[in-house]
């Protein structure tokens, strides 16, 4: 989980590589480098930790050219070190390497390269790429020295290589991990996805898995392993830069909360008639549909959370039941996966490592495969069938809050689509149900309204130990996913319940010092709710409540009520997270904690 930037033109690549990098440090940030072609020599530059380490020593540089890539790392072989940092460089210092991904025959390779007299100086698996280059090249050109290496590899890469003999050119190439290609006049660009060259280009190419790039200032070719020369599409990206900028916020991850409303109405927009749901991309044709018995939905994280409130969604409007898995975890098992199965993976960066391998599982197996995705060109939208894109813009925060939300959002689009097609949904009913999702930017802004109430009280509790939170139903995921937020933000132990277990185990742990997050919106088990809040009370445990304005017993009993407006319950979910990513984020601010890039975390998990 890699950032990587490349830079071929007349501007000074050292200034374009550290801002590409600026936007790309949320892939990983525990060391960066860059890499440029001086006067006919690799200079490289890197640092342990945080880029401004490396921004500071360039401060103190004179490194020049025109050509130059850069990477931002974290950390899968070899801990984080100046040595492990990328660019790695062969023995002569001619070749060097930016990479992303894991070589998994790397120590089979490594023994070989030393017995040939390689002298290897990193823990890294990616330094040994740039000497097996330099074994290839002993007897081949460049590019065919590349190639070569490559189908040697066993693994997943995407990589940025130069030559000092070859200051004209980068070469790019991908397996498993991504990379695009900016398109400038007479100056081109690589990175591991958009908002690190949208300042300079709008035009990109999409490398596919096993396709390399000979980049040059005018020129750019794109071949397969064997030479074959590729010819690929350019995507003219709308994304605007201020999009991927931090808008005045303190972090990335408080904007990306306020940005809620606008993100829910892009992915709604353009799909909604008064009394049906328009989803063109995901490709279904009506034999398809009418084959389909099960729907089976694969995800990690944030976006697994997703998932299970989309079973709601669909066993409720669609009538197909529902299975709900984790990626790490599908893989491993033996469900029953045949032509009759339609399978959703759901991911934000349409990168993750897990949910990929469920869904080369699923279609190998002969699922129709639909995807729900934030990234136009990412391995999970252009390996699915079909798609439904959220639009919630570039995510840079590492905690997920707006896909989220629009995940959400884009499943229950999907389930009045699937319940119309299986006639399981009247036009009435589903008129009424959009009705209901036309409301839900407003409702969202409403619910945004409380964020000082809510920044007040976390005074109270940012030094707690541990809270635990509670949901039923639809927002039990809900609950899960509040306790998630908090935990990666903050540090803070937090674990998230059904309401109805709690007397099966965790009431136990509630005493005075224990805050008790309760999701006690209207809906089926609404009274039960009321009854967990209780049994919190008479322990003296600290009652946070998320409820509709008008229930005085749950003004008189919590110690803090956020108001949410009434919505239908099956988008409740949508409004309940909203107070409780506001809620980690206040106390993970007031703890001093680096919101947006938490330790240990990094925003697209692209190893197993
Ligand atoms: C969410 O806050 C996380 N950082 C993480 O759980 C994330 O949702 C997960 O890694 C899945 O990512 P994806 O949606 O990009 O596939």
């Amino acid at each position: 989980m890699c950032g990587i930037i490349g830079y071929i033109g007349k501007e000074k690549a050292g200034d374009i590589l550290i801002e590409g990098l600026r936007r790309l440090e949320y892939r990983g940030y525990d060391s960066a480098g860059i890499a440029t072609i001086d006067n006919g020599q690799i200079k490289i530059i890197k640092s342990v930790g945080k880029l401004r380490q490396l921004e500071k020593i360039l401060r103190n540089s004179s490194l020049s050219g025109n050509i130059g890539i850069g990477h931002t790392r974290w950390a899968t072989h070899g801990k984080p070190s100046d040595e492990n940092a990328h660019p790695h460089s062969d023995c002569h210092n001619q070749i060097v390497v930016v990479h992303n991904g894991i070589i998994e025959n790397y120590i089979e390779l490594r023994e070989e390269l030393i017995k040939k007299g390689h002298k290897i100086v990193s823990e890294t698996d990616t330094e040994i790429i740039a000497h097996l280059i330099e074994e290839y090249h002993k007897n081949h050109s460049f590019e065919e020295a590349v190639s070569l290496s490559l189908k040697n590899l066993k693994g997943a890469y995407a990589l940025g290589i130069l030559h000092s003999q070859h200051p004209d050119t980068i070469i790019a190439a991908r397996l498993g991990s991504p990379l695009i290609i900016g398109l400038g006049e007479n100056e081109h660009f690589i990175a591991s996805d958009i908002p690190a060259i949208l300042s300079h280009t709008r035009q990109i190419i999409f490398l596919d898995e096993e396709e390399m790039a000979i980049i040059k200032a005018d020129e750019v070719k794109v071949t397969d392993l064997n030479g074959c020369i590729k010819s690929k599409t350019f995507h003219q990206i709308t994304w605007d830069p201020i999009m991927a900028e931090k808008d005045g916020y303190k972090h990335f991850m408080l904007k990306e909360i306020h940005e809620q409303p606008r993100a829910i109405e892009d992915t709604m927009r353009g799909n909604l008639k008064e009394d049906d749901i328009f989803l063109d991309e995901v490709k279904l044709s009506s034999e398809d549909i009418d084959k389909i018995k099960k729907v089976f939905i694969v995800a990690c994280g944030t976006s697994y959370h997703a998932a299970l409130v989309g079973k709601f969604m669909l066993e409720e409007l669609s009538l197909i039941p529902t299975e709900v898995d984790i990626g790490s975890e599908f893989r491993y098992r033996q469900p029953l996966i045949d032509d009759k199965v339609l399978f959703i993976t759901i991911s934000q960066s349409g990168e993750t490592a897990d949910s990929i391998a469920a869904l080369r599982e699923a279609k190998r197996k002969g699922a129709k495969v639909i995807s729900i995705c934030n990234v136009l060109g990412s391995t999970i939208t252009r390996e699915s069938d079909g798609v439904i894109y959220t639009h919630a813009g570039p995510e840079i925060g590492v905690a997920s809050t707006k896909a989220f939300t629009t995940q959400l959002v884009a499943l229950y689009m999907f389930s009045i689509y699937l319940g119309r097609r299986k006639r399981a949904l009247s036009p009435q009913k589903a008129k009424e149900l959009i009705l209901e999702l036309r409301k839900l930017p407003q409702c969202v802004i409403n619910v945004l309204k409380s964020a000082e109430e809510i920044k007040n009280y976390t005074k109270y509790y940012f030094k707690c130990n541990d809270f635990l939170f509670l949901g039923r139903g639809i927002n039990y995921p809900i609950a899960l996913e509040g306790a998630l937020k908090l935990k990666e933000i903050s540090y803070i132990h937090a674990e998230g319940y059904p309401a109805g277990e709690m007397k099966h185990g965790p009431i136990a742990l509630i005493d005075e010092n224990m805050p008790v997050v309760t999701i006690a919106t209207e809906s089926k088990v609404y009274d039960k709710i009321l009854s967990n809040i209780e049994e919190v009370k008479a322990r003296d445990g600290i009652v946070i409540a998320l409820a509709n304005s008008d229930n005085q017993r749950i003004m008189d009993i919590a110690n803090h009520v956020t108001h949410i407006s009434k919505i239908n319950e099956l988008l409740s979910p949508v409004l309940n997270v909203i107070p409780l990513q506001m809620l980690a984020y206040y106390i993970a601010e007031k703890r001093g904690c680096d919101v947006d890039q938490p330790r240990n975390l990094a925003k697209s998990v692209t190893v197993e």
